[in-house]
Formats: C-alpha cells, sequence, structure tokens
C-alpha cells in the first residue's frame, strides 16, 4: 500500500484540517453561496421567499435545515437555463444528464467551477493511489455526460498523461491498454467487466497488464465486485460518486490506503442524510437520501439538492472529512416485491458467490395475475455451459437470494455474452409490469 498512499505533504491542506477548520469554511462559504443563489438567480430568489427563508436566517450550519430542497423536477421546470445564477455568456461548459426519457437536465459551470471541479477530480485521482506522470486511461464517455471531460480535466491537472478513448470499441480499449500501458483506468465498473472480457477473448492476461488502479463509479457497485475485479486485474478498485446537478465526478472519493467508504469533500459539498419520506434531517449514521448544498459553485448553485441516492454518513478514517458509505441504490431503483425491498446491488453480490456465473446481469419484473416477479437474467461461465452446470447455478442462485435477500426470483441462466453490454452505465432493472 506503500506505494499508493499519497504522501502526507502532497495533500491540499484542508483535507486533513481539523473539524473545526473545516467546518468554518463551510459556514462561510453557504452564508456567501446561499446569498448568491438568492440575489442572482430568480428561480431561488421566488423559492426563497415562498418559504420565508432568507440567506441571513443561515447562523448555523444546521440552520440549512430550514431552507426548501430542490429536486430534478426543479430543472426539467426550468429546462434549459432557468436555474443559473450568472448570465449565459460566463458559462464555458454546459453538461447533462442522460435521463431516460426525453430531455436532459442541463447544468453549467463557469471558468472558476471548472477550476474547482479540476481540483477535485485531481484530490481524488491522487486519493486513489494516482500521481503525477502517471498514463491514465480514460473510459468515461465524452460528451454531455460528466464522466469523460470531467474526469479528463482532472487527470491533466494532476499532470496525468491523459488516454482519452471514452466509452466504446472494447477491443480497441484493450489494444490501447496494452501497448500505451496505462497504470490508471477511469471507468464504469459494468464496462470494465466488458474490457476484461475482451482480454480474455485475445488470448491476454489481465493481471500483466500494466494496470495497477481502477477508480469506478457513476453506478452502484459492491464489495464483492471490488473483489472479483482487484482479483482479475491485480489492481486496487476504489470508488467515485458524483452527479452533474451537483457537480459531476469528484464530489466524493474513497481512498485506496483504507476503502472504507468515499470521503465527501466537504469543502466544497455540504451534506446531509434525510428520511426520504418526511425530508427531516437524521444524524450520521443513519440510513436515508442524500443531499448536497453546493459551496462554491457559481453557474448553479445547488441548495439542498435531493440525490435520490441511499447512503448513510460516517466520521472521517484516512481524511478528516465525513465518509458515505457505498451507495446501495436510488430510491428509483428499488424494487418492492411482494413487500420486500430489493435493490440491484444486492442481486449482484449473490451472483458474484456462484462460480459457475459471469457477473453480467439484468432484472426483469412481470406480474403474473395481481402478484409481481422477479427474473434475474444472468450468463453462465464458459466453462460451465452445459445443461447441468446451468440448471446447479441457477439452482444455487434463487437460493442465495431467496436465504439472503429473502425474496423468490426465477433465475434464466443465458449463454455467455448473452446479457445486453454497456459502453456506461449498465441498465440493471427492466420493469414489464402494466401500468396499472
Ligand atoms: O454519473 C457522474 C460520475 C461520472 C460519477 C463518473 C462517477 C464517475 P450523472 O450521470 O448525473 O453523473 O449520474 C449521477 O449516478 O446520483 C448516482 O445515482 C449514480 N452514481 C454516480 N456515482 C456513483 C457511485 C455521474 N460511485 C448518479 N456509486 C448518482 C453509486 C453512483 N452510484
Amino acid at each position: 500500500m506503500q506505494d499508493f498512499k499519497p504522501r502526507e505533504q502532497d495533500l491540499d491542506p484542508i483535507e486533513i484540517a481539523s473539524r473545526e477548520e473545516i467546518e468554518a469554511l463551510q459556514f462561510h462559504r453557504m452564508r456567501r453561496s446561499l446569498k448568491h443563489a438568492f440575489e442572482n438567480s430568480p428561480f431561488y430568489r421566488k423559492r426563497f421567499i415562498e418559504h420565508d427563508v432568507h440567506p441571513d436566517d443561515l447562523k448555523t450550519l444546521a440552520d440549512i435545515a430550514k431552507f426548501p430542497f430542490t429536486t430534478k423536477q426543479d430543472l426539467r421546470d426550468t429546462y434549459p437555463f432557468g436555474m443559473f445564477a450568472v448570465p449565459q455568456a460566463k458559462l464555458v461548459r454546459i453538461h447533462g444528464s442522460s435521463g431516460t426519457t426525453g430531455k436532459p437536465t442541463v447544468v453549467g459551470y463557469t471558468a472558476d467551477d471548472i477550476d474547482h471541479w479540476s481540483n477535485l477530480i485531481a484530490r481524488s485521482i491522487r486519493a486513489a493511489g494516482g500521481r503525477p506522470g502517471d498514463i491514465l486511461h480514460n473510459a468515461y464517455g465524452y460528451g454531455l455526460f460528466t464522466g469523460g471531460l470531467g474526469a479528463h480535466y482532472g487527470a491533466e491537472r494532476l499532470g496525468c498523461t491523459v488516454v482519452p478513448i471514452s466509452g466504446g470499441m472494447t477491443e480497441r480499449q484493450v489494444t490501447l491498454i496494452n501497448d500505451f500501458k496505462p497504470r490508471i483506468i477511469m471507468v464504469t465498473p459494468s464496462y470494465l467487466l466488458s474490457i476484461l472480457d475482451e482480454f480474455h477473448r485475445q488470448g491476454l492476461d489481465p493481471r500483466e497488464s500494466s494496470l495497477e488502479v481502477g477508480i469506478f463509479g457513476a453506478e452502484p457497485w459492491t464489495n464483492a465486485m471490488r473483489r472479483e475485479i482487484e482479483d482479475a486485474f491485480n489492481m486496487q478498485a476504489v470508488d467515485i460518486y458524483g452527479l452533474s446537478e451537483v457537480m459531476g465526478p469528484g464530489v466524493a472519493q474513497e481512498c485506496v490506503e483504507t476503502k472504507d467508504g468515499l470521503h465527501i469533500w466537504e469543502d466544497h459539498f455540504y451534506p446531509e442524510i434525510i428520511d426520504p419520506n418526511t425530508g427531516e434531517v437524521l444524524p450520521d449514521g443513519e440510513m436515508g437520501e442524500l443531499v448536497f448544498t453546493t459551496l462554491t459553485k457559481e453557474g448553479l448553485p445547488m441548495v439542498r439538492y435531493r440525490t435520490r441516492d441511499l447512503t448513510r454518513l460516517l466520521p472521517g478514517t484516512a481524511r478528516t472529512m465525513r465518509r458515505m458509505e457505498k451507495i446501495t441504490g436510488r430510491s428509483d431503483d428499488m424494487i418492492i416485491l411482494r413487500g420486500v425491498n430489493v435493490f440491484p446491488t444486492q442481486i449482484e453480490e449473490q451472483i458474484l458467490k456462484c462460480k459457475g456465473l459471469t457477473p453480467h446481469f439484468q432484472i426483469e419484473l412481470g406480474r403474473d395475475g395481481r402478484m409481481d416477479n422477479m427474473t434475474v437474467h444472468v450468463e453462465c461461465a464458459p466453462t460451465q455451459a452445459d445443461e447441468g452446470a446451468r440448471a446447479a447455478s441457477a439452482k444455487e442462485l434463487a437460493h442465495h437470494i431467496k436465504s439472503v435477500v429473502g425474496v423468490t426470483a426465477r433465475i434464466d441462466v443465458q449463454d455467455p455474452e448473452a446479457i445486453a453490454r454497456s459502453a456506461g452505465k449498465a441498465q440493471r432493472v427492466v420493469d414489464n409490469r402494466p401500468a396499472n
């Protein structure tokens, strides 16, 4: 681990400042940010007035709970530029979240926003074990998605040599990894699995590749998947979190020396956990919906943005800043099957226990009469493709899901490579239940 852990003198001083210093900075920045939103974004001005709050009402950090939440619907309602707090000409970049239907939600950045973002990604890559001079293979998608360009600018800021390959053309990904010998890869964990398959297809041993560090995010993945990836590539696999509405990747990052959840870069983002049903703020340690207030964003300040991501806040370890536990899932992705809450990450953990299956999967929801049902589509490992092995794997997986997750699932073991691959975020749930 000595080879990966950054030296203390290379950290930003605030990463290891005292809690008092961090909170004093947060308070100062939060006041300024609320004032900026109120004075420059007609959306926030109206919202604050409707809720009878004013930036001056913030006397302590906890007073943020007096302010109204912001949601994805607010961004949709003000599409495209209605929430921005600077004139459009001051924006140097637009990104958007893909959105499964219709129009994307649009976010905008000033030059200073891009500067902060780059610094935070540089900090994240360093926390993951990267350092200046490393070759970094960036397979996050370039374009409106924040992953590609966000990672790119930060990697350059740290002093890495960036390979801006983006997602897709998997054969070429493997060729370039072999030819350029990157030390670091940034990619969604599900697309990394496709790259892994391609290594095997080409008869190459991924453990012999140059990759030493993988920085994976943009979708939920489990500690079981971490073990799988670390073992397959003989690399360190760490988690990066973020969302376009709040900035993009680099809102929180796992440290390579501890791998115990993600440190939220609290000098730029103030986290809260709320009860998703009542909106009440929950104490640290309790599970709920993650909410962020941005502390430095100019183009699109976010006040109490409801992420829909479920996690809990934990005290700092490798850094003084608080951690968030690895995301269990989004409230939107939670499946309620005959009264039991199920997240795709729970299914992933069970699949990874079955040696006869690959980690590629998709969950299909259907309905027989009045009863919902769940089918887990998985692939057999190429060496376990005969009838008998498939039946045994199906039985094993159904048993794990029943005994650990508590639901009965149908298991459909398909041929190797039969499950749809994505070059970015995997689609884990297909809901074929008829609308009520
Ligand atoms: O996915 C930003 C990003 C790019 C993060 C590259 C990390 C790496 P959006 O497209 O706006 O932005 O999607 C944000 O993705 O609310 C979470 O539900 C999910 N997500 C992002 N990172 C993680 C993670 C980017 N590490 C949404 N674990 C978020 C679990 C994640 N879910």
